[in-house]
């Protein structure tokens, strides 16, 4: 299987723009293809208009543009109904959408929902928010001394009978790629929703929803090669229908007096005001674009960059390494022993290496591995072999500086 590396980081015009530089912070967001910039900019420049509303026929081309989008969306996720793509300004949206839109409907006081030890705060924050407010109870499952999600206490805590369970399916500190297909067939079995928060999983396959089972499925673009400030929440159509807005006004209303209002159908219902809608046509652009490239061929580069970056860590003295190298979606999470992570950052910073530090909107994470924080180093397919070269030398060079 080859890939061209030089050629797909020609897509990039960012790499132009800064050729001294090394990007490893693509967990945080990636790089956007020529593509996916054209997109937006040619619908700023030729379509634009508001869509659904107008009568005129330039907000009818933006609407077309606009479910054009929706729809093929709704086609890379082999989704049943169009209607079960809800566009969200990201993950974080559609997951307080979540917590939000399920307290009173399939959430009543006494329930129990799961989550997990790694979540991103954006996966526990909202269902704490509301879970307090309508008297459903939190139980989270730990991590094994491996880092790993205790699939034992996972079963366990299943028999306490959940209406919820949400898992990311990716860790975005850690990088490890979670067992989903067990994850949510154990919690059919319980009776409960499977949420999954595929905001650094969706890049390394575009989820079957209907194979994989998720009732709920929510990524952001800005993760898939696509712009920022758009994000998808998949729904289950019979759940979604169920699920109460977080936003109301625009189209997501059929009529109003102040005797009552009438809301619109899915997937309006859950979209209030004007949608962004050149990003929704961005990240159409960039499923399109990806499907140009062979998917096993960029995974297998991202891999063996992955296997060097790790290797080469591991030879490096005073390197504490909290990824696992197996079954990682290339996230490497590391400290430099006794040194904060943001001075390790600090001195990556110097050396233009691109790096995140700190705790990674994961605190939880960080208490049950009772650390401070870690430096994360994110990979993506358009890092190249000299990337992990000038990584592994300027880690060198600041364990030595430091120690
Ligand atoms: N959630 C993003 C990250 O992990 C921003 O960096």
């Amino acid at each position: 299987m080859s890939f061209d590396v030089k050629a797909f980081r020609n897509e990039f015009a960012f790499f132009q723009q800064h050729p001294d530089w090394v990007y490893l912070d693509s967990a945080a967001t990636m790089h956007k293809p020529l593509a996916v910039i054209a997109a937006e900019l040619a619908f700023y420049q030729k379509d634009n208009s508001n869509v659904h509303r107008g009568a005129h026929q330039l907000s009818q081309q933006a609407t077309t543009l606009f479910e054009q989008a929706r729809d093929q969306i709704a086609k890379a996720l082999n989704a049943k109904r169009r209607e079960e793509i809800i566009w969200t300004s990201g993950a974080t949206q559609a997951l307080n959408m979540l917590a939000s839109g399920l307290m009173g409907t399939v959430l009543k006081p006494g329930d129990r929902i799961l989550l997990t030890a790694l979540e991103h705060h954006a996966n526990i924050v909202p269902w704490q928010f509301y879970c307090q407010q309508h008297g459903v109870f939190i139980d989270v499952v730990p991590l094994t001394a491996e880092h790993e999600l205790d699939l034992q206490a996972y079963q366990q805590l299943l028999e306490l009978k959940p209406k919820v369970v949400a898992v990311a399916e990716v860790s975005n500190v850690l990088g490890t790629i979670q067992p989903l297909e067990k994850i949510i067939s154990l919690a059919k079995v319980a009776g409960a929703i499977a949420v999954i928060d595929g905001a650094q999983g969706v890049v390394l396959a575009r989820p079957d929803v209907q194979t994989l089972g998720a009732d709920f499925y929510v990524f952001s673009g800005h993760k898939l090669y696509g712009p920022t400030g758009i994000g998808v929440l998949y729904g289950r159509y019979e759940l979604l229908d169920l699920l109460k807005p977080l936003c109301f006004g625009g189209e997501m209303i059929k009529s109003v007096s102040f005797s009552g209002t009438t809301l619109n159908q899915l997937p309006y219902r859950l979209e209030a005001g004007t949608p962004n809608i050149a990003g929704a046509i961005g990240l159409a652009a960039a499923m399109c674009w990806l499907n140009n490239f062979d998917s096993a061929a960029l995974a297998a580069h991202k891999q063996q960059l992955f296997t060097k970056l790790y290797q080469g860590c591991l030879a490096i003295k005073g390197l504490e390494l909290l990824s696992p190298q197996q079954n990682n979606a290339g996230i490497l999470a590391l400290n430099i022993k006794g040194e904060h992570p943001t001075d390790v950052a600090a001195i990556l910073n110097e050396q233009k290496i691109a790096v995140r530090a700190g705790t990674h909107c994961a605190m939880p994470l960080f208490q049950a591995l009772q650390l401070p924080g870690a430096v994360r180093l994110s990979l993506a397919a358009y890092n190249n072999s000299q990337d992990i070269n000038r990584t592994l030398q300027a880690l060198e060079q600041t364990v030595e500086l430091l120690q």
